[in-house]
């Protein structure tokens, strides 16, 4: 096991950009500044106002809570929680995903995960929990269980050309360290605060990204096939990750480089 992450802390050195990547910052000072105006001002705020419009026209508070099975004041807590098992899906989805399924309830045509109002919807209904902790639960029953079992398998798979997994640039050996000049992010860190922070606006994109979005970002620069939005693997991998930062407040929108 020693030498396996030798190994992979030694594939991860190689990609580690050149010799002067260590005098680098990851920002520079005027995008320092940038970041610094941004989270006064976040430009993903307009975004979440869209998808609180979305949300009330489409769906509704009411038929929201209604579908999920709980009291409409007990909505952020129930939000904090995802993550979850949901009875009418009898799987653990995420937020996203329940989002689908309330679309379906009132007879609304079904938008795809990766659409803009999706991406808008939820940021605005995670937003309902801001000032919560996530509050993940992931021995809450047998299928969170199984979640989190297949989330650590799935982020601890070599995949790929060059046989990476999520662990090789997250894991407790090599976080910190620089690649191409980012500081590899402990997922787990209150800083990072993965669980908490996702949609959040990407300063390098222009545009708000929910977290399963930017793990598929992960995964297409570190060249392993993309795990599929709401698929089994990417719900489970969400889990995973999420249940790192668990207790986190919430604080959406985000703001990420
Ligand atoms: C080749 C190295 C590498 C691999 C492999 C990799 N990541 Fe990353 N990841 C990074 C770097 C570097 C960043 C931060 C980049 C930045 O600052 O924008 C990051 C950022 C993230 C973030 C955002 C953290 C936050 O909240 O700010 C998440 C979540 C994440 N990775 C998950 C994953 C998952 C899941 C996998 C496996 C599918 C994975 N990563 C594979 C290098 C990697």
């Amino acid at each position: 096991m020693r030498l396996l992450s030798v190994t992979t802390a030694l594939v991860c050195l190689a990609l580690l950009s050149g010799a002067n990547a260590e005098e680098k910052l990851s920002m520079s000072d005027a995008d320092k500044a940038m970041y610094t105006e941004m989270l006064e001002n976040n430009p993903a705020a307009m975004e979440v106002a869209e998808g609180e419009e979305l949300f009330t026209s489409l769906i509704g508070q009411a038929a929201y809570a209604k579908m999920l099975g709980v009291k409409e004041k007990d909505l952020p807590k129930t939000i904090a929680n995802f993550p979850r098992f949901v009875k009418p899906a009898g799987k653990v989805v995420t937020l996203s995903q329940t989002l689908q399924m309330a679309m379906a309830d009132v007879g609304k045509p079904v938008l795809k995960l990766e659409s803009k109002e999706v991406v808008k919807m939820t940021a605005y209904v995670k937003s309902l929990a801001n000032g919560q902790k996530t509050s993940i639960d992931v021995k809450a029953n047998p299928h969170m269980k199984e979640m989190m079992t297949l989330g650590q398998s799935v982020f601890e798979e070599r995949r790929g050309g060059r046989g990476l997994s999520c662990n090789s640039c997250h894991s407790s050996d090599v976080i910190g360290q620089r690649l191409r000049m980012q500081p590899l992010p402990d997922l787990g860190a209150k800083e990072t605060a993965a669980a908490g922070t996702w949609p959040a606006y990407r300063m390098t994109q222009s545009q708000m990204v929910t977290l399963d979005k930017r793990m598929q970002q992960c995964m297409k620069n570190a060249l392993l096939a993309e795990i599929p939005l709401g698929s089994k693997e990417m719900v489970a991998l969400e889990v995973y990750v999420t249940n790192k930062t668990k207790g986190n407040e919430i604080q959406i929108p985000g703001l990420k480089r």
